[in-house]
């Protein structure tokens, strides 16, 4: 296929279980499964693992011990643990717990830029302008995250300009790179191939990064049509795990398992370990009792279990 000869050779997996993945469930996760969960990501190869939310404990309690895993975790040399942070209160917080990306995030609609960050699109611009200043004095890289920029549960269709707006009010902020999300998984091809044009006329295509939530089973078609454009920096979560909280209905981001299957399937390398991946989705959804949402992940157990002498399941 002509196309391929436009892929990239190499694709940044940023993973995200931790922090997506975990943010949304209802039952405390014990600091413990959090912590083996990133050192498991960790020894998988991952160079950049999403590991905590400096964010308001009464607006999303399950990430209140994010100071604590940050402290607690066995951090590889080469990686960077990265945390969101919506305000100077976050950054502070984030700052002490020694994370090396801070990630500030908006919205490209106002109706989720108010439910998720309690603010307009301008004034979370006008927050983040000292978190950015701050990022610099420190040296720790800064990520620009824009929610709903395939659709918005509140507003609805979201266009391209919109996304493109705010892609360049991060850009004018210092953001090294910038995160498009599809944070109801509604996207399909070629409205991410629509949005990822007009963010890569105002921004380096190879800084930007897809985030794609898999709601309508779209992300890894998505996924394709965006790493066609050249971008090159996706995010997923293990066993696909996750939701937001102020986004009713939503599921979880891609697996992270069927990523690296479809990257590798292309000759594309990620420098993951993705029968250590599987592994981890393993222990973390029996850890939480959660179903395991990546297909590669479970038809991999089975053939291991099958190879074992273990009765396959009807899978
Ligand atoms: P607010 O209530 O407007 O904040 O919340 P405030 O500045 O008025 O402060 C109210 C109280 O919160 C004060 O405490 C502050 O100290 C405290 P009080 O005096 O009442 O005791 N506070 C904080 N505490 C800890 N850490 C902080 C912090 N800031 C203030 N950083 C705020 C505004 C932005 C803080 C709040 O709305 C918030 O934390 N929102 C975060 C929501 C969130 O985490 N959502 C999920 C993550 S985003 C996501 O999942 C999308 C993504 O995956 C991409 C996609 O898929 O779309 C990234
Ligand atoms: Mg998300």
């Amino acid at each position: 296929m002509h196309t391929m000869n436009t892929l990239p050779r190499f694709v940044e997996v940023v993973e995200v279980g931790p922090r997506d993945g975990l943010q949304n469930e209802a039952q405390p996760v014990p600091l413990d499964v959090k912590v083996e969960l990133v050192n498991r990501l960790s020894a998988a190869g991952f160079a950049n693992i999403e590991a905590a939310a400096f964010v308001s404990p009464k607006w999303v309690p399950q990430m209140a011990d994010s100071a604590q895993v940050m402290a607690r975790i066995h951090r590889r040399a080469d990686a960077v643990y990265s945390a969101l942070v919506p305000n100077m209160h976050g950054m502070e917080a984030a700052l002490a717990a020694g994370v090396g990306e801070v990630v500030v995030f908006s919205a490209a609609s106002e109706a989720f830029a108010q439910k998720n960050i309690n603010c307009s699109i301008t004034e979370s611009i006008d927050r983040f302008a000292p978190v950015a200043q701050a990022a610099k004095a420190a040296g720790v890289k800064l990520r620009g995250s824009i929610s709903v920029a395939l659709g918005c549960p509140y507003q609805g269709a979201v266009p391209p300009s919109a996304v493109a707006g705010v892609v360049q009010r991060m850009a004018d902020l210092g953001c090294d790179s910038i995160d498009i999300a599809d944070t109801i998984g509604v996207g399909t091809p070629g409205a991410v191939q629509a949005v990822f044009a007009a963010c890569g006329a105002v921004f380096p295509m190879d800084r930007l990064a897809g985030h794609f939530h898999d709601t309508y089973g779209q992300a890894l078609a998505n996924l394709f049509a965006a790493l066609q454009l050249g971008v090159a920096s996706f995010h997923s979560s293990v066993a696909g795990l996750g939701g937001c909280p102020y986004a009713r209905g939503a599921t979880g981001n891609v697996a992270t398992e069927d990523v690296l299957y479809l990257l590798h399937g292309l000759g594309i390398e990620t420098g993951v370990n993705l029968r250590a991946v599987v592994e981890a989705g393993d222990f973390i959804t029996r850890a939480i009792q959660r179903p395991n949402n990546s297909r590669a992940g479970k038809a991999l157990l089975a053939k291991w279990a099958a190879a074992q002498g273990e009765p396959a399941c009807a899978a």
